[in-house]
This record gives C-alpha cells, structure tokens and sequence, in this order.
C-alpha cells in the first residue's frame, strides 16, 4: 500500500455524492430514509412487460448510440405533444440517464477555461461535470424562501469567458418551477452574449397547483441555442432504468453524442422500448403521479411545520426544503446527524449544493416525499417524538 493519493485531482471535492453518504447513514442508524429522491414503488406494470418481451425477444445486445429508433421517434412525438416543438431524428439522442447527458453536454460544449453560468443550489453532478470539463462555476443564487433570482446576479455572472448556463427547471432541491419572466430573463442574456443554454428538465412533468413547466427552448429564438434534458427515472418511477435522452439543434446534438460516445455508447437496449410505450401509452401514470405527490408534499409540509420548522412549500419536483434555524441549529449538516441518531430520520444538506463556504444554504434541510404514505407518517412520527432541539 502508499499513502500517495492515486485519485486524479479532477476528482477532488467531488469524490462521493450525497446521496450515497446519507443513504448509508440511514442503512447505519436504521433510519427512514427521506434523503435520496427515488421512489418506493415502480412506474406501471405494462411498461415492465415491454421490457421482459424486448428481453425475450432477444433485444440484449448494444442499441444504436442514437438510441432505439423506437424511443427516438416517441421523443419526438413527445416534445410535440406537450411543447409544440418540431423535431427530427438529428434533433435527439438517447443517453443513460439524465445523469450521462449532463456529463456529456459539458464535455461536448465546455472547454478548459470556458465559465460556465449555474443556479444554485444546484444538482451535485453538475460541480463534478464542469470540472472534469476544466470548466469554471459562476454561481447565481436562488434565494429562500420563493427561491426566484435576480436578473442582475445573472448579468454579473456573465463574462466574455461565458460559454454556457446551466438551468434546471422545475429545480431540484429547491422545488422552484422557473416562471415565463424568469426565463424570459434567462433568454434575453443568452441571446445577447450567444450563450449556450443546457436545461435539466427532468421533473417536467412533476409540478404542482397552476404551475406549469415552460421549457426554455418554446422561447423566441431559444431552440437554436438549448440543450434540453430530461429522463425517464423520475418521470416513470423508473430510476434504475437510467434512460434518458437530450433533444436540441443538430449541431449541439452532435457535440453531445460526440462526448456521449466515449462514455457508455449506448446502454439499456430492453428499456428503450418499453421507455418509447411509457412516452406514447403511459401519459395518465405521470398525471396520476403529480396529483398523488401534491397530496403527500401537503401533508409532508404541514407536517414538518409542526415539527417546528420554517416549510418552503415547493412548485414542483418531489423535494421540501425546510429552514431548521427556528430549532436553534445554524448548521444543516449537524441537524442531519441529530435527526438521524436521536430520530432515525434521514434527510439531505443543502449545503452541499451550494458554493464552498456560501452562507445561504447552510441551514437548509431537503426531504424526499416521493414515497410511500406510511412511511411518511412513519418518519412524522418519529421526529415528533424527538427532542430536535439543538
Ligand atoms: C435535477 C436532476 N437531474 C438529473 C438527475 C439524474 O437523472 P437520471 O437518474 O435520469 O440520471 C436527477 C436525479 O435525482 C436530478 O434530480
């Protein structure tokens, strides 16, 4: 053995995730687990059966790195159907989950040096992808608690070194869904420095009361500049499937599949399909979802709330931050540990999605509602009966 660190220094800061720490803290301490955001039940059972018949029919070996023509031409009909937009085969590629086509749409469009615009708190893997793309994060804030930001922050943030913003809407972990101004706002600087615009969309159809997602790339002059993201795993309660895709012009499209190439090439040959159906049968599962995740954030929220913390209600996605300084801790990190030893309740930092050393996040809590009601009212119980003062 050496004491030499081997790890490349790509890696450092950027070593584990989260996600996987708080997971097995609550593997440890035998807690509800309300860190990380999948969800306890599986998307719908015909889907599954597409799946078993493309494995039976012997669809096991690699799929084209475009992706199965199948999925391709659903997600076109699916941008369609939901934004009008107008696409061909050379407006889409398949990738291994959002997670690959964020790394590849910031290897394939971000050289070393070049800045890159990020909303934070922002997704974990985007810090670790514009670094191993040599990249440099300019922050924009979103602040608590409605989590809107400032058009100047944005205008400042931009530079002559500016390739790229990174967007995310509706945003994980805050559960903001980027209203029309806002994004006009978005559009209006991206059109006048000729910017790049990459959106992590996600959790498109996850929002919730008369907020509606608005894909940035529907916007006047938009389409031509926007990298569009977006998966499966949350939309179908597939996570494990990690099929998602990437739709924009031909010429990002390319850079991303340039990059995406030298990662998986391609992945999941029995999923595509049965992801294509989802896309073309399984609209009223998503719609199911939503309305059924607007029940549980109600009660999670108001259930939070009487726990004694300060509940920012979120628009969207399957996330609830809560404040915890009204229990007297000023550290989000710390307040985790306490909720998960005297409690047996886990939940996420946001700290950790913030820049280093930023103030604003610091005491800001993430919990999950993406699953099932009684092991909500599980994990209500037990911080009720804890003593969660600092
Ligand atoms: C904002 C955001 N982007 C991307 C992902 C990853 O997506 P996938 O599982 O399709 O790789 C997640 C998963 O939590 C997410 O929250």
């Amino acid at each position: 053995m050496t004491d030499r660190n081997r790890a490349a220094r790509r890696l450092e800061g950027v070593g584990s995730t989260i996600f996987a720490e708080m997971s097995a803290l609550a593997v440890r301490t035998g807690s509800v687990n309300l860190g990380q955001g999948f969800p306890d039940l599986s998307g719908p059972d015909t889907v599954v059966e597409v799946a078993y018949d493309a494995m039976r029919a012997g669809r096991n070996q690699y799929p084209p790195g475009r992706g199965t023509p199948e999925l391709v031409d659903a997600v076109i009909r699916h941008q369609q159907r939901h934004y009008g937009l107008d696409l061909t085969s050379d407006n889409v590629v398949v990738t291994t989950g959002a997670t690959e086509a964020i790394a590849a749409a910031l290897l394939g469009l971000v050289d070393p040096g070049d800045e890159v615009v990020v909303w934070e708190p922002y997704y974990d893997s985007y810090r670790a992808m514009i670094q191993f793309a040599g990249g440099v994060r300019r922050p924009v804030t979103l602040r608590a608690p409605d989590y809107r930001f400032d058009v100047a922050d944005l205008e400042a943030a931009v530079t002559d070194r500016t390739k790229l913003l990174l967007l995310n809407t509706p945003h994980n972990p805050t559960g903001h869904v980027f209203d029309r101004d806002e994004l006009e706002a978005v559009a209006d600087v991206a059109r006048r420095h000729d910017l790049v615009v990459v959106t992590d969309e996600v959790y498109e159809h996850l929002t919730f009361d008369d907020h509606a997602h608005v894909p940035v790339a529907t916007l006047p002059g938009m389409f031509e500049r926007t990298v569009t993201i977006s998966s499966s795993g949350k939309t179908f309660s597939f996570t494990g499937w990690k099929i998602g895709w990437v739709s924009g012009p031909p010429d990002l499209v390319a850079a991303v599949e340039g990059a995406k190439n030298w990662l998986s090439y391609s992945s999941g040959a029995p999923f595509q399909p049965a992801i294509a159906h989802a896309l073309d049968h399984e609209g009223a599962f998503h719609e199911g979802l939503r309305k059924d995740l607007q029940h549980k954030r109600d009660y999670l929220c108001d259930a939070l709330d009487s726990v004694g913390l300060d509940v920012h209600v979120p628009q969207g996605t399957y996330f609830v931050t809560t404040d915890v300084s009204a229990l007297g801790h000023a550290d989000g990190k710390a307040f985790c540990a306490v909720t998960a030893e005297r409690a047996r309740v886990v939940a996420i930092p946001n700290q950790v999605f913030y820049e280093d050393g930023s103030a604003e996040g610091r005491h800001l809590i993430r919990w999950a509602f993406c699953k099932e009601q009684d092991v909500l009212e599980e994990g209500i119980r037990r911080l009720r009966a804890a003593d969660l003062r600092a």
